[in-house]
Parts: structure tokens; C-alpha cells; sequence
């Protein structure tokens, strides 16, 4: 979910609370809605994605100088217009917008019926007005009547709430990202930067147990408690157009196609070719005799190929999905426990690295966002600088997540062949943007479009690339498609492979896993499937394949890389020829908040 508030002089609070709720809109869409405050509470609330609200605003005059907004992704009760937030008391004085999962909300919902609250939704969230107006009946005054009720909840918040007859917004944080964003007369809080970045770029991020309190005069942050809280503003450096989609008639278009632009940020003053070595800063010292990540999604294929590399280099290393891991850890040793999450949010893997921290591991987290809940709980963070990721379905943030692993691998172990990984890692940008300029994959795309399955297969670190081509397919197609260790289709997938199934194989270099590969290929030709080989062409897989996706020779590492933006592209085509909601797949959302 997404929240936006916005206060101060001159401020068009409506417009910029639904333009901040489509910038958003990546965290969820399936409700949204805002309130405004001034003697009175206006709210206007839609199922559906923003348009619908903004429908819904059309003619109405709803006003107030200051004002929040939600954009919805359900966790308590379906997206409907009376579970969409704000959520209010019982005199419609108090408004609420909030992030997260109330867990004692059942409790609280029973203490206040029984003093005569009534509700409207099944939501969790509908406590809080509740209890903000439960104790402004008591004689609170508006701020502590907030600081009680947030001090009633358990679990994890973000929460906003504005007040009839308040020039100001009242928010707090726990477990769900706030942040503040500081104009020179208007402020402005959101659950991420890009809500706000059109009228301002500096920043202040909330952690964990703090309240702040924004009014037409400023901002302060304390304690839930009270106490001040020192806070530091951050400027953010990307500019909005980065937010928009350029011209692509897709977000997720647009990101692959910056992939050159986010590997070369990934990569800046972190390698030295002349040197042939690696900056990867005080993490080179930590010395890991084994590393466990953690991960999911996409991230969890990317933290496959990390574990890869380690062993490579002769640490053993594994990867888990952050899910597993949180609930049945396996035994950690002094194995560094690497999260890897674009979001930084994701919850399975939040509580994957705290679960880590409680067993005393050290942590690092390996993030895209600056500022995010993994970023500041672990113990260190590495930044895989790919900007701001809008598509639900996670493409220039993998390509930049295998770019930085290979940067930890190398500076933290003594890794064979450093000084070629480097170099190849250096043309990885420039290769990327010649697989884009001469990629085939519209054509294999409007070849296969109506195929009931797709198949995806790989060895060593091709075997992840095969898992993200499957996933990517599901994620945005919605058609089956599965990805399997090359070996492991003739025990079992095998039976599924038909004419209609096309088999996507990525084959690169021309060693023993390159042919045992082709011989799993052989296999499923022998089936009448389609093949498709994703290859540099150092190999015969040509001979077996009835379309070729190809790729510049490099290193396997980074041949990896390419491969995988040839399947990005086939995804996407196929998606966009079967006409599919291609930044918002149905049922997904960017970060998955939840357990
Ligand atoms: C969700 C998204 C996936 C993403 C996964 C992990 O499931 O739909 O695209 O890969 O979360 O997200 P993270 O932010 O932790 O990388």
C-alpha cells in the first residue's frame, strides 16, 4: 500500500494527493482514496485503481488545505469502496490512512463495540479512528490523542491521520516505510520519494518508533513517547523524469531498456580495470567462511546466482527463500546472512534477516532503495543503484542485483580470474544495449503467443536465468511457465512437453554444462517441443533450435545478464500481444508487505 499527505501555504492539496497516489500506485491498486481537513473531514473513496477515484472527484467539491491519501493493496477484507481508506469514526472527524497489519485489531475492535463504536469496514485499519476519537472524547488534545491510539497498536504501521478542526497531520512508523519530504513552505509524507519528488527533493526518512507532526509552519519528529528526535535532511538525486515512462508504453519497457544506464550506475567507481580489483569499501573486510542469503521473487533467483558465485570462490553458500528461512532457519554458524531485496521492504525477507540477527549472524543487505527498513536494520547495506523501479515485474533491479553480486563476490574472497570478471563486467553495459538493438524476441513472441506452457532451462548460473525467464512469463503473461534445472527435466517435467509447450534453453559458452544442456535440448526436440536457444553461438545448440536469441560472447557470469534481458523481452512481447496489464500484473504488487 501507498500513502501520500501534503500541508502548506498555497498548496493544491487534492491535486497533489492524486498525483502522489499515481506515482504510488506500484505498491497497490486496488483501492484508493484521500481526505482533506479543515472545519470538516472530506473523504472520497473508489474501489479500482486511481482513475476511478479520480472519476469519483470529478464535480464534487471536496477541500482542505491539508489532506492524505491511500492507494490499496488488500490484506483485511476485499478492495471494495467502504474497506478503501481513508477510514473514519464514528462522528467523522477523524481521518486514517495507514500501511501494514494491526494484529491486536480484533481486540480492539471488540473494546470499542462494546463502548459503542460503530464500524463500516472489515479493515483493520478502522481501529485507529476509533481511537483517536475515544480519547479526544476523554479530553485529549488532538496530538496526544494520536500518540495514545498509535500506542495501542501492535504490529506493523504506517499511519496518517488528519482531524477536523487541525491545520496539521499526525503520522508514525513501525515496520512500514514513512518518509517526509521538506519544501520551503510545504510538506509532505509518503511511503516512498517518488510521491512527492515532482515538488521537492529533500528528504527525511522515519524510522521505527517515530511520530512526527506536519503543519503549514514545519515539521518535527519525536518518540511515540515524545521525546525529539534529531533528524537529518537528505537530498535525493535522481530527478522525476526518471519517474515517468519517457515514452515507452510501459514501465517495465522503459526499465529494460535502462539497463545500460542502471549496470553502469551499479558498477561506477567500483571497478578498477587498470587495478584489476574491486571497491566495495569496509565490506572487503568482512572475511564470510560462508554465506546464507535470503530473498524472494525475483531477488531470491538473483541470490541463487550469488551463491554461486561464492562457491566459486570456495565459500560455501546457499540461498534460501527468505520465507523458509524466517519460519525454519537452518543453522547459521558464523555464516554472514545476506538479504537480498530491491524494495528493501519485503516482509518474508525482513523477518528472514532479523530471525539471522536474533542467532547472532551478521547481516548485510543488498537493496535498491536507500533508506529502506533492510537498509537500516542490517548490520551493512550495498546499494545496487539501479533508480527507481516502477513495473511491478522486477527487470533493470536483477540485471543490477547480479552486477553487485559479482562486486561483493570479488571483493570479498579471492575469486579466480577477477581481472577477466572485471573487464567483462565493464562491457556488461555496452553488450546489454547491443542484445536490445538487434533483440529477436518479438518474433519468437508472436510466433509462440498462444502456446499453453513455456519451459525455461539452464545449468550452473544459466539454471537462475531459467527460473527468472519462467518467472517474468507467469508474472505478466499470466500463461504457465516453468523454469528447471536443465538436468532435472527428465525427472518428471519432462511428461509435460508436448508441440505446444515451447522450450526456451540458454546455452552459453561451450563447456561440459553447454552440452550436457544440449543433450537435455535433444531430449525435449525428440518431443516435437519448440526449442529456442538463448546463446552466444560458441556452441552447436543452433542446430537443434527452431528460433535463436542471441547474445555477444562473454563471460558465463555475465553472459548470465544478457540472457536474461532476451527473456525479459520475450515476456514482454508475448504480454503485450495477449493485451495484459503489463505494470500491474492482476494479483501482484511491487513489495509484498505481508508474510
Ligand atoms: C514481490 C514482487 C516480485 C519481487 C518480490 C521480492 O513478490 O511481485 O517482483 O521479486 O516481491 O521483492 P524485493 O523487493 O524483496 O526484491
Amino acid at each position: 500500500c501507498g500513502i501520500i499527505g501534503a500541508v502548506g501555504r498555497g498548496v493544491e492539496t487534492l491535486d497533489v494527493l492524486v498525483h502522489g497516489l499515481s506515482k504510488l500506485e506500484y505498491r497497490g491498486y486496488d483501492s484508493a482514496g484521500v481526505a482533506l481537513a479543515d472545519e470538516s473531514v472530506d473523504i472520497c473513496k473508489k474501489a479500482g485503481e486511481i482513475d476511478e477515484l479520480r472519476g469519483a472527484l470529478e464535480g464534487r467539491s471536496i477541500d482542505g488545505s491539508v489532506g492524505i491519501g491511500h492507494t490499496r493493496w488488500s490484506t483485511h477484507g476485499p478492495p471494495t469502496d467502504e474497506n478503501a481508506h481513508p477510514h473514519q469514526d464514528c462522528s467523522s472527524d477523524v481521518a486514517v490512512v495507514h500501511n501494514g497489519i494491526i494484529e491486536n485489531y480484533q481486540e480492539l475492535r471488540d473494546e470499542l463495540a462494546a463502548a459503542g463504536h460503530t464500524f463500516r469496514s472489515d479493515t483493520d485499519t478502522e481501529v485507529v479512528p476509533h481511537l483517536v476519537e475515544d480519547a479526544l472524547r476523554g479530553g485529549a488534545d488532538p496530538e496526544a490523542a494520536v500518540r495514545s491510539a498509535v500506542g495501542r497498536l501492535e504490529g506493523s504501521y504506517a499511519v496518517a491521520v488528519v482531524i477536523a478542526g487541525v491545520d496539521r497531520i499526525f503520522a508514525a512508523r513501525n515496520d512500514s516505510p514513512l518518509v517526509l519530504g521538506i519544501d520551503d513552505d510545504a510538506y509532505y509524507l509518503a511511503s516512498d520519494v517518488p510521491a512527492f519528488r515532482d515538488h521537492t527533493d529533500r528528504v527525511v526518512y522515519l524510522d521505527d518508533g517515530e511520530f512526527t507532526v506536519l503543519g503549514p509552519d514545519g515539521w518535527r519528529v519525536t518518540t511515540l513517547a515524545g521525546e525529539p528526535v534529531e533528524k537529518t535532511v537528505d537530498t535525493v538525486d535522481w530527478d522525476p523524469e526518471e519517474t515517468g515512462k519517457s515514452g515507452y508504453d510501459h514501465y517495465m519497457l522503459k526499465e529494460i531498456h535502462e539497463q545500460p544506464r542502471s549496470l553502469r550506475q551499479s558498477l561506477s567507481e567500483r571497478v578498477d580495470e587498470l587495478g584489476g580489483s574491486v571497491d566495495i569499501g569496509e565490506l572487503a573486510d568482512l572475511n564470510p567462511r560462508g554465506v546464507q542469503f535470503v530473498a524472494a521473487g525475483t531477488s531470491y533467483h538473483a541470490a541463487l546466482y550469488g551463491a554461486e558465485l561464492f562457491r566459486q570462490a570456495g565459500i560455501p553458500a546457499q540461498a534460501f527463500r527468505s520465507s523458509e528461512f524466517a519460519t525454519s532457519p537452518p543453522p547459521i554458524g558464523d555464516a554472514l546472512v545476506i538479504g537480498v531485496t530491491q524494495s528493501g521492504e519485503t516482509a518474508d525477507t525482513l523477518s528472514a534477516l532479523r530471525e539471522a540477527q536474533r542467532r547472532g549472524a551478521r547481516t548485510l543487505g543488498v537493496t535498491n532503495v536507500v533508506g529502506s527498513t533492510v537498509a537500516r536494520e542490517s548490520d551493512h547495506v550495498f546499494y545496487i543503484r539501479a533508480g527507481p523501479e516502477i513495473g511491478v515485474a522486477a527487470t533493470k533491479t536483477f540485471a543490477s542485483q547480479l552486477a553487485s553480486l559479482n562486486l561483493l563476490a570479488l571483493g570479498m574472497t579471492s575469486t579466480d580470474g577477477t581481472r577477466e570478471i572485471i573487464s567483462s563486467l565493464r562491457d556488461l553495459p555496452g553488450q546489454v544495449q547491443e542484445v536490445l538493438d538487434g533483440s529477436a524476441a518479438r518474433e519468437v513472441a508472436d510466433t509462440y503467443a498462444a502456446s499453453d506452457a513455456y519451459f525455461f532451462i539452464g545449468r550452473g548460473l544459466n539454471y537462475p536465468v531459467a527460473l527468472e525467464g519462467a518467472l517474468k512469463m507467469k508474472e505478466i503473461t499470466y500463461k504457465h511457465a516453468e523454469g528447471f534445472a536443465a538436468g532435472g527435466l527428465k525427472h518428471g517435467p519432462l511428461a509435460l512437453v508436448t508441440d505446444q509447450t515451447p522450450v526456451f534453453a540458454v546455452v552459453t559458452g561451450d563447456d561440459e554444462l553447454a552440452q550436457k544442456t544440449i543433450g537435455n535440448v535433444k531430449e525435449v526436440e525428440a518431443r516435437d517441443a519448440p526449442v529456442i536457444a538463448v546463446t552466444d553461438g560458441k556452441s552447436d545448440v543452433e542446430r537443434y533450435a527452431d528460433h535463436v536469441l542471441r547474445i555477444p560472447e562473454a563471460h558465463p557470469r555475465t553472459a548470465a545478464v544478457l540472457a536474461n534481458v532476451q527473456l525479459q523481452l520475450v515476456s514482454y512481447h508475448t504480454a503485450s500481444i495477449l493485451g495484459r496489464s503489463i505494470d500491474k500484473p492482476r494479483n501482484l504488487a511491487k513489495s509484498v508487505t505481508v508474510e
